[in-house]
């Protein structure tokens, strides 16, 4: 399967999360939102790395052919690297890995050598160390703003010095990573989390949760915008 444009590395992306969409309408709500839509956010949780469990493979495999966006797959396990190759013959076009289960340089190479655009994550209480031997071999750094495994939790601002931290070290290594954060985005945390530097935005319960999820995107995109 070919996989899809991520787009320039660096530029404003608004990634709504499906998790708080409704999983009996996925593709009604994907396809509501397409307009507002850079990259779509899947979350898979195992219930091992986090204490809930959510989608796999099948279900971005049948989102497939409602969307032609860019699919960002955010893995939630201890143990991704033997479903990598399943998501991506799924239609993932990026695989994002956690550095907390251990062997990040075989996951990112197998994740690499299989054609996937490829991330790297991080707790709230992960220290910016963990991930920066790997930014030359990154496309995508996500610093999690929220302890993952729950949609519809409050942005942990204290995040920001970490996402600040991995701002300069982008530039200053020039790398062509892309910086993205999750948990708790909307029109209040949007500008604070621009203005530290990063550049993908996810965002759950800011749009899907909301009565017009693609008013409610337009609107996280333009209070993002606000602050470049
Ligand atoms: C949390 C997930 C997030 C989640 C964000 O474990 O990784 O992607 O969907 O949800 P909101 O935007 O509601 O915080
Ligand atoms: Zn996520």
């Amino acid at each position: 399967m070919t996989l899809r444009d991520a787009g320039p590395v660096g530029t404003l992306r608004i990634a709504p999360s499906i998790l708080a969409a409704d999983f009996g309408a996925l593709a009604q709500s994907v396809r509501a939102i397409d307009a507002q839509t850079d990259w779509l956010h899947v979350d898979v949780m195992d219930g091992h790395f986090v204490p809930n469990v959510s989608i796999g493979p099948p279900v971005v495999q049948s989102l497939r052919s409602h969307s032609t966006r860019f699919f960002d797959c955010h893995l939630m396990m201890t143990n991704p690297g033997p479903y990598l190759e399943a998501f991506r013959s799924s239609g993932a076009d990026g695989c994002t890995v956690h550095v907390e289960v251990g062997g990040t340089a075989t996951l990112l190479r197998d994740a690499r050598s299989l054609g996937l655009r490829v991330g790297l994550a991080a707790n709230p209480d992960t220290s910016f160390e963990k991930v920066a031997p790997f930014l030359g071999d990154i496309d995508l750094l996500l610093l999690m703003t929220v302890f993952p495994g729950f949609g519809g939790q409050s942005f942990m601002g204290e995040v920001m010095t970490k996402v600040q931290e991995a701002r300069r070290e982008i530039d200053a290594q020039g790398v062509a990573v892309d910086l993205e954060v999750d948990g708790g985005i909307d029109v209040a945390t949007a500008p604070v989390v621009v203005e530290a530097g990063a550049n993908v935005l996810v965002a759950g319960s800011a749009i899907f949760a909301k009565p017009e999820p693609l008013e409610a995107a337009r609107a996280l995109r333009e209070s993002a915008l606000h602050a470049r």
